[in-house]
């Protein structure tokens, strides 16, 4: 059974920042590396105020949360990395990015160190044509990642079992759970995701009922904490309309964006980060 002391996290965006702060809640030792001190030391920030926010509820104590933060290394360069014994890569989601930055990895990284990709659409195998294949696996978690429990364990077509099994175990030690998908564009839950996405769109394209009334549908029907809508929203139209033309590439036609969605991307309403999307947050 592989023991993971410490962990590498590349890229402290909205994914990268939470997956360190996971690993440093179950004990581990934690270097995040960002392409500059300023977004490395964002990153730190960011999980500073999880954790501040934690304590002011009481769900945490001031010294717990001086323990995780001391636990994580903010970086600009691979510093640490050399001793970690597995590096999971939350960087841009483009192949290229991704591929160069993994040869770098190996460069630096001890023999045995797996690395793991976040991606959301990338094949696993794809990924890891350009460095370790057999130590490599995709570990996709859900935002936010200190919270969401699930994490798709994604083996490429050439992971060997300890690799795979590294992975399992690695989610349960920093109290995930996770499920073992194969590597198929959108994985699991990105599909049935986009589905229900898409009918919530297609129903208001449709003029079926409003906005606020499919979220509340799902919400109160279904039990969804929040409904389609307004989760677009968070996620993004952008990205969405990535991972979208991803899986009508290939599924076909069922996950083509209807009107009411092209809409809204063309007029730059793009969801929460943009003030606007098919909510209003500029209030
Ligand atoms: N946002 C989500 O809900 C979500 C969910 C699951 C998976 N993912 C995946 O996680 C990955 C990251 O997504 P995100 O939303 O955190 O993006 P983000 O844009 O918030 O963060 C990415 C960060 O990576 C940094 N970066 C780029 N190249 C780097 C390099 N070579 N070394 C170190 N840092 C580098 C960027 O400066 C940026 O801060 C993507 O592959 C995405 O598909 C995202």
């Amino acid at each position: 059974m592989k023991t993971f002391q410490k962990v590498g996290v590349l890229g402290a965006g909205m994914m990268g920042a939470e997956i360190a702060l996971c690993c440093a809640r179950a004990g581990m030792d934690v270097v995040m590396k960002e392409i500059t001190r300023e977004l490395a030391d964002q990153g730190k920030k960011r999980i500073d105020t999880i954790l501040s926010k934690q304590v002011e509820k009481g769900k945490l104590e001031a010294s717990e949360k001086t323990a995780i933060l001391n636990r994580v290394t903010a970086v600009d360069t691979y510093s640490g990395f050399e001793n970690a014994d597995l590096v999971i890569e939350a960087i841009l989601e483009v192949l290229e990015i991704k591929h160069k930055a993994y040869k770098e990895l190996d460069e630096i990284c001890k023999p045995d160190c797996i690395i793991a990709s976040n991606t959301s659409s990338i094949s696993i195998t794809r990924l890891a044509s350009a460095a370790r294949q057999d130590r490599f696996i995709g570990l996709h978690f859900f935002s936010p990642a200190s919270i969401m429990k699930l994490v798709e364990v994604i083996p490429g077509l050439l992971s060997s079992e300890e690799t795979i099994a590294a992975g399992m175990e690695f989610c349960q030690a920093i109290g995930k759970t996770p499920v073992k998908v194969k590597n198929v564009e959108g994985f699991v839950v990105n599909r049935i995701l986009c589905a229900l996405m898409n009918e919530a769109y297609k129903l208001l394209d449709e003029g079926v009922a409003t906005i606020e009334d499919i979220d509340t549908a799902c919400q109160l029907g279904l039990g969804h904490p929040v409904g389609p809508f307004r989760l677009s929203d968070n996620i993004s139209l952008d990205l969405l309309d990535k991972v979208h033309g991803i899986l009508t590439g290939a599924y076909g036609e069922r996950f083509k964006l209807p009107n009411a969605f092209r809409e809204k991307l063309d007029a730059g309403h793009i969801g929460r980060k943009a003030g606007q999307g098919w909510y209003d947050y500029r209030k």
